[in-house]
């Protein structure tokens, strides 16, 4: 049906795809799905220059990820963010004890596996005739078929509809690289796009999809207190998913500031709040029990949020 798409699709992925990027030259499902995860919310550029190969280097297999404790997991994720990928990772190696299933829907009922994930993983590494639908396919199907709103489904109609079923894994990659390359969100590259000639959005892109009204972030101003005693400090392993299994100083959301001495102020963004506190160090035994105490030599071994390493910088 596309026939003409798929061709000149092709001819610009020869041409100007990364054919050398490491998870793409390689068909180890584990290393695909490990890149598939780091890449959910992460650029190719950190991936690629500071967390794929030192993790593959400590985990060389799924088994390895499997035995392992979900710290040691952590600490290897540490700067990369949203580190439930890491815990759900840990999950499902050990559910998967070294052989991660063979179809996207298999693949599907692991956490942290949604369906283009699945469809990535399964793509890449079996071949399975299946199209992805990440942010940037998304925004490349939103202009080529002039589609306004941001509907899921019909994003998936029209990903099925326009996908090349006889070369998942070059159209797939293809996609992810003109997403990223050429139909990019704030200046597309409509002059060197190989959709060019059918694309319905292109004398408006700006309008697929229709923009986003903007969220004014919510400022989080928790105080933030560094407990010392005999030399040692005290932290804390975070439970809840936010920032899940990262050791971290006491937050209080209200502090009587006469309690210890201001240290400094810490500004931490993420992606639906902002952190704005106020960091006191205080001389005491006494924290709530949840927390450990560690020498500072000790806590480099641990890992903490990025708010967390701006903190320990006030103190050491
Ligand atoms: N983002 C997600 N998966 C990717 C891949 N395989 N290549 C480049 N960027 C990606």
């Amino acid at each position: 049906m596309h026939n003409k798409i798929h061709h000149s699709l092709m001819q610009w992925y020869k041409i100007h795809g990364r054919h050398d990027l490491p998870w793409r030259i390689t068909n180890n499902p584990y290393k695909i799905y490990l890149s598939e995860i780091m890449l959910q919310q992460t650029q190719v550029k950190t991936v690629l220059e500071r967390f794929y190969f030192p993790f593959l280097e400590k985990f060389p297999t799924l088994l390895d990820v499997a035995k392992s404790d979900l710290d040691d997991v952590l600490k290897m994720w540490e700067g990369l963010g949203y580190y439930t990928r890491a815990k759900n990772l840990h999950t499902t190696a050990q559910k998967c004890q070294g052989d991660l299933p063979k179809n996207a829907s298999e693949l599907l009922e692991l956490p942290g596996i949604g369906r283009s994930t699945a469809h990535a993983i399964s793509a890449f590494a079996y071949k399975e005739a299946l199209p992805i639908l990440d942010a940037n396919v998304k925004r490349i199907l939103h202009r080529y078929f002039a589609i306004e709103a941001r509907d899921e489904k019909k994003l998936w109609k029209a990903a099925y509809e326009l996908f090349d079923t006889k070369y998942p894994f070059e159209y797939n990659q293809a996609m992810m690289d003109i997403g990223s390359m050429v139909c990019l969100a704030k200046k597309p590259l409509c002059d060197v796009c190989p959709f060019e000639k059918g694309c319905e959005g292109k004398s408006a892109p700006q309008n697929f999809p229709e923009p986003k009204i903007k969220k004014i972030k919510p400022v989080r101003k928790p105080t933030i207190v560094v407990y010392t005693h005999n030399g040692k400090i005290a932290l804390s392993q975070r439970k809840e998913r936010f920032l899940h299994g990262l050791w971290g100083f006491v937050q209080y959301e209200t502090f009587e500031e006469n309690e210890g001495v201001l240290l400094g102020h810490i500004t931490q963004h993420y992606s639906h709040f902002t952190l704005d506190a106020d960091v006191y160090k205080c001389e005491s035994e006494y924290v709530n029990e949840e927390c450990e105490w560690f020498a500072p030599s000790e806590i480099n071994h641990l890992s903490l949020s990025g708010a967390d390493h701006k903190v320990l910088k006030l103190i050491v």
